[in-house]
Protein backbone atom coordinates (compact mmCIF):
# COMPACT_ATOMS: atom_id res chain seq x y z
CA UNK A 1 0.00 0.00 0.00
CA UNK A 2 1.11 3.44 -0.77
CA UNK A 3 1.48 6.00 1.56
CA UNK A 4 -1.16 8.65 1.85
CA UNK A 5 -0.23 12.40 1.11
CA UNK A 6 -0.21 14.39 4.01
CA UNK A 7 -2.03 17.72 4.51
CA UNK A 8 -1.08 19.66 7.05
CA UNK A 9 -3.47 22.45 8.61
CA UNK A 10 -2.59 25.41 11.34
CA UNK A 11 -4.69 26.25 14.32
CA UNK A 12 -3.92 29.95 15.08
CA UNK A 13 -5.15 31.64 17.75
CA UNK A 14 -4.79 35.46 18.03
CA UNK A 15 -4.09 36.75 21.37
CA UNK A 16 -7.92 36.49 22.31
CA UNK A 17 -7.44 33.53 21.87
CA UNK A 18 -9.65 32.77 18.90
CA UNK A 19 -9.30 30.75 16.05
CA UNK A 20 -8.13 31.45 12.81
CA UNK A 21 -10.89 30.01 9.96
CA UNK A 22 -10.59 30.72 6.53
CA UNK A 23 -13.26 30.37 3.63
CA UNK A 24 -12.09 28.13 0.66
CA UNK A 25 -12.87 30.10 -2.56
CA UNK A 26 -11.53 27.19 -4.90
CA UNK A 27 -12.31 24.32 -6.28
CA UNK A 28 -16.03 24.58 -7.00
CA UNK A 29 -17.01 22.31 -4.68
CA UNK A 30 -15.45 23.08 -2.21
CA UNK A 31 -16.08 26.93 -2.43
CA UNK A 32 -17.52 28.31 0.49
CA UNK A 33 -16.44 25.71 2.76
CA UNK A 34 -14.54 26.80 5.60
CA UNK A 35 -11.24 24.73 7.09
CA UNK A 36 -7.77 25.27 8.78
CA UNK A 37 -5.40 26.59 6.62
CA UNK A 38 -3.05 24.52 5.17
CA UNK A 39 -2.00 22.48 2.19
CA UNK A 40 -0.37 19.54 0.45
CA UNK A 41 3.54 18.34 1.96
CA UNK A 42 5.80 17.91 -0.77
CA UNK A 43 8.04 15.35 -1.75
CA UNK A 44 10.96 15.59 0.16
CA UNK A 45 9.57 17.87 3.11
CA UNK A 46 9.21 17.93 6.52
CA UNK A 47 5.18 18.28 7.75
CA UNK A 48 6.68 21.35 9.75
CA UNK A 49 8.07 23.04 7.27
CA UNK A 50 4.97 22.54 4.38
CA UNK A 51 2.78 24.20 6.92
CA UNK A 52 5.31 27.31 7.82
CA UNK A 53 5.28 27.56 3.44
CA UNK A 54 1.99 27.62 3.11
CA UNK A 55 0.84 30.01 6.04
CA UNK A 56 3.46 32.28 3.98
CA UNK A 57 1.60 31.59 0.98
CA UNK A 58 -1.77 31.38 1.80
CA UNK A 59 -1.66 34.18 4.39
CA UNK A 60 1.05 36.38 4.37
CA UNK A 61 2.35 35.29 7.95
CA UNK A 62 5.12 33.59 9.33
CA UNK A 63 3.93 31.38 11.78
CA UNK A 64 5.56 28.27 13.93
CA UNK A 65 4.02 25.00 14.83
CA UNK A 66 4.50 24.21 18.15
CA UNK A 67 2.24 21.60 18.96
CA UNK A 68 0.72 18.58 17.44
CA UNK A 69 -2.84 17.67 17.50
CA UNK A 70 -2.63 14.20 18.28
CA UNK A 71 -4.36 12.29 15.86
CA UNK A 72 -5.04 12.54 11.84
CA UNK A 73 -8.27 12.65 9.81
CA UNK A 74 -8.58 11.50 6.87
CA UNK A 75 -9.88 13.96 3.62
CA UNK A 76 -10.26 12.60 0.33
CA UNK A 77 -9.21 9.21 -0.90
CA UNK A 78 -5.17 8.61 -0.31
CA UNK A 79 -5.14 11.71 1.87
CA UNK A 80 -4.84 12.21 5.50
CA UNK A 81 -4.95 15.66 7.60
CA UNK A 82 -2.58 16.60 10.23
CA UNK A 83 -2.82 19.52 12.58
CA UNK A 84 -0.47 21.82 14.96
CA UNK A 85 -1.10 24.50 16.97
CA UNK A 86 1.03 27.12 15.86
CA UNK A 87 2.27 30.63 16.99
CA UNK A 88 1.96 33.61 15.01
CA UNK A 89 5.46 35.42 14.73
CA UNK A 90 4.47 38.35 12.31
CA UNK A 91 2.62 39.85 9.52
CA UNK A 92 -1.61 39.66 9.77
CA UNK A 93 -3.49 36.69 7.95
CA UNK A 94 -4.72 37.81 5.04
CA UNK A 95 -6.75 35.65 2.49
CA UNK A 96 -3.81 35.68 -0.52
CA UNK A 97 -4.77 32.28 -2.29
CA UNK A 98 -7.29 29.57 -2.02
CA UNK A 99 -9.50 31.82 0.37
CA UNK A 100 -11.57 35.02 0.13
CA UNK A 101 -12.62 35.10 3.69
CA UNK A 102 -10.82 35.12 7.06
CA UNK A 103 -12.46 34.89 10.42
CA UNK A 104 -11.28 34.74 13.74
CA UNK A 105 -13.62 32.74 15.82
CA UNK A 106 -14.10 33.14 19.61
CA UNK A 107 -14.84 29.42 21.78
CA UNK A 108 -18.29 30.61 21.49
CA UNK A 109 -18.24 30.86 17.72
CA UNK A 110 -16.38 27.78 16.30
CA UNK A 111 -19.25 26.12 14.81
CA UNK A 112 -20.58 29.20 13.62
CA UNK A 113 -18.97 28.41 9.88
CA UNK A 114 -19.89 25.80 7.59
CA UNK A 115 -16.82 23.79 8.10
CA UNK A 116 -15.55 21.26 5.15
CA UNK A 117 -17.01 17.69 6.23
CA UNK A 118 -13.72 16.67 7.26
CA UNK A 119 -11.89 19.27 8.81
CA UNK A 120 -14.88 19.15 11.47
CA UNK A 121 -13.37 15.81 13.70
CA UNK A 122 -10.04 18.04 13.83
CA UNK A 123 -11.41 21.34 14.64
CA UNK A 124 -13.22 18.80 17.50
CA UNK A 125 -10.29 17.86 19.24
CA UNK A 126 -8.14 20.90 18.53
CA UNK A 127 -10.81 22.69 20.53
CA UNK A 128 -10.83 20.32 22.89
CA UNK A 129 -7.83 21.72 24.02
CA UNK A 130 -5.38 18.23 23.83
CA UNK A 131 -3.00 20.34 22.28
O1 LIG B 1 -4.83 23.72 -0.01
P1 LIG B 1 -4.52 22.52 -0.89
O2 LIG B 1 -5.28 22.54 -2.20
O3 LIG B 1 -3.06 22.22 -1.05
O4 LIG B 1 -5.13 21.27 -0.07
C1 LIG B 1 -5.00 19.97 -0.54
C2 LIG B 1 -6.27 19.21 -0.29
O5 LIG B 1 -6.53 19.09 1.11
C3 LIG B 1 -7.51 19.87 -0.88
O6 LIG B 1 -8.34 18.85 -1.41
C4 LIG B 1 -8.14 20.52 0.32
O7 LIG B 1 -9.51 20.64 0.18
C5 LIG B 1 -7.81 19.58 1.43
N1 LIG B 1 -7.79 20.28 2.73
C6 LIG B 1 -8.77 19.97 3.69
N2 LIG B 1 -8.76 20.60 4.89
C7 LIG B 1 -7.81 21.52 5.18
C8 LIG B 1 -6.80 21.84 4.24
C9 LIG B 1 -6.82 21.20 3.01
O8 LIG B 1 -9.63 19.13 3.41
N3 LIG B 1 -7.83 22.11 6.38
Amino acid sequence: MTEPIVVVAAALYDTGGRLLAARRSAPPELAGRWELPGGKVEPGESPERALVRELREELGVDADPVARVPGEWPLKPGYVLRVWRCDLRSGDPLPLQDHDELRWLGPDEIWSVDWLDQDVPAVKDTVSGTA
